[in-house]
């Protein structure tokens, strides 16, 4: 329903009955919202109401205000969803109107719209994964390893243009590998993304090094190039030559690489790039995950393709990658009895969850496509909201847009983007704040941070004004159009609300 579909539905009390009746069948909602001058709910008035006032002998053209009176069943603009169904079973109602503190009408929410919840991003599955699955069962390459996972390293290996890679059982694993491999140990410093998921930090604090957060450059949201710099020179300064930089690419997109390498390369740091949110997108031509020593995927479920969980550590060294299977595999040395000699885990990933990933890599193109609709559809019905700004695609990258994102660049960021959560998730619709920064976690609350400039935080900027919405490449048009058309009157609403 958009704002207009909205407004239709609001009608004073003189209004007739009859004037309800053919007003209830245009706007198709099955309920009118009766309200005041100053458009305080006075009663809602359905196709029931009607009847029941006609069987009782109320003329067509008597006023809806004259209607016999009942109390209106709302909920304030702090609801959740919860309390929405609540308020639908204890009144047996399918409609609820959310009002404001004094009383106005701000929203509708409809029994209809809690049929179907609208993620932020759910698996996607294509037409091969199950026959590929039950080839794993058929040929009882049900435990770790086998055929799927082989071919599965090498079409994924081929599709980013690496020589090689290992299947793991998380991206996270992935990262915990990549980060040992490159050497990471206790009283090492590692230079990291602050905008991204945990997942990303907490492998270098579990090996016992040093994370050092980097900023955001504020078009494109990943590492700032002028941060990174000024991290290097300071750590120069004190003879610190950190041991790994963690570049994030961030929901669909490469980081400034470009710019980025040449300052890693120059300082003699090796790049482990955490790809978990960008597999299928480039910069320059060039696959995203692979311009790093070592590079990162996810193929966790609310990734572009999935496997339900899942990992791929890649890379042009075949030494790391051989090593990385047998670190994965509790670092077995090459004896016919068990023989350690160094700490291993067990991070590899199964044979039959390599078979969803066989299937899925074959539809990830179509899946890149639909994302970037969905971003343009998003762009082009938000194109007249003011202060909004979305993750920018600079000259030379091709994202995914993973996930479409925007910030709002307006007084009181944060009471908007939540208020525009709250609102979306009223009409069970799944959108989220952008990733809180690892630099104002309370786990990482001791941690350095190099801001994009003095006195300039662009990532708390993007947390505190920044969401994401549903981006899935499943979301059918309508969908689509019902997102769009709610984010639009959600941001309005949210703009009354600051
Ligand atoms: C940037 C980033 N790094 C790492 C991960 C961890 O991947 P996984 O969930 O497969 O362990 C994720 C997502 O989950 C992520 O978004």
């Amino acid at each position: 329903m958009n704002a207009h579909d909205f407004e239709a539905l609001l009608v004073p009390p003189e209004t007739s009955v009859l004037q309800a009746m053919a007003r209830l069948d245009a706007t198709a909602q099955g309920v009118l919202l009766v309200v005041d001058a100053a458009r305080r709910l006075l009663r809602t008035v359905t196709d029931g109401d009607l009847r029941r006032a006609t069987l009782a002998g109320s003329a067509g053209d008597a006023p809806l205000g004259a209607l016999p009176a009942q109390p209106p069943r709302s909920v304030g603009v702090e609801a959740s969803l919860q309390d929405v169904v609540q308020c639908m079973d204890a009144h047996r109602i399918d409609h609820v109107p959310v009002l404001d503190a004094a009383g106005r009408v701000l929203d509708l929410v409809t029994r209809r719209e809690l049929t179907r919840r609208v993620h932020l991003s759910s698996p996607h599955l294509g037409d091969d994964e199950a026959a590929l699955v039950r080839e794993a069962f058929d040929s009882n390459w049900i435990a770790p390893l086998g055929p799927h996972v082989d071919a599965f390293e090498r079409e994924l290996a081929a599709r980013v243009g690496v020589a090689h890679a290992a299947a793991t059982s998380s991206g996270t694993a992935a990262l915990h590998l990549g980060l040992r491999l490159l050497g990471v140990g206790p009283g090492d410093c590692v230079l990291c993304s602050s905008l991204t998921f945990v997942a990303s930090a907490n492998p270098i604090r579990q090996l016992g090094a040093t994370p050092v957060f980097v900023d955001s450059e504020p078009h494109g949201w990943s590492m700032s190039p002028r941060a990174l710099r000024a991290a290097l020179l300071q750590l120069r300064h004190e003879g610190v030559r950190p041991k790994a930089a963690l570049v994030v690419n961030l929901y669909g997109q490469s980081a400034l690489m470009h710019e980025l390498l040449p300052l890693l390369d120059e300082a003699g740091v090796p790049l482990l790039e955490d790809a978990a949110e960008s597999l299928g997108a480039s910069l320059h031509g060039r696959a995203s995950g692979s311009f790093g020593r070592l590079g990162v995927f996810s193929f966790n479920g609310n990734k572009i393709i999935t496997t339900s969980g899942g990992g791929m550590l890649v890379g042009d060294d075949a030494d790391l990658i051989a090593h990385a299977r047998k670190l994965s595999t509790q670092a077995r040395e090459p004896a016919r009895h068990y023989e350690h000699v160094e700490d291993g885990y067990n991070y590899r990933l199964s044979n039959v969850l390599a078979g969803i990933g066989r299937g899925q890599l074959r539809v990830l193109q179509q899946r890149v496509e639909r994302r970037r609709e969905i971003f343009a559809h998003y762009a082009r019905a938000l194109r007249d909201v003011p202060g909004l700004r979305w993750m920018h695609e600079p000259q030379g990258h091709h994202a995914t847009r993973w996930l479409s994102a925007f910030t709002l660049d307006l007084p009181q960021p944060r009471q908007r983007r939540d208020a525009l959560l709250d609102f979306l998730e009223r009409h069970n619709i799944e959108a989220r704040p952008v990733w809180k920064p690892m630099h104002l976690q309370p786990l990482y609350a001791a941690s350095r941070y190099f801001p994009h400039a003095p006195g300039e935080d662009v990532a708390r900027a993007l947390f505190e004004g920044g969401v994401c919405l549903p981006s899935g490449s499943n979301m059918d048009a309508p969908q689509l159009e019902r997102v769009a058309e709610l984010v639009l009157r959600g941001l309005r609403a949210a703009a009354d609300a600051a």
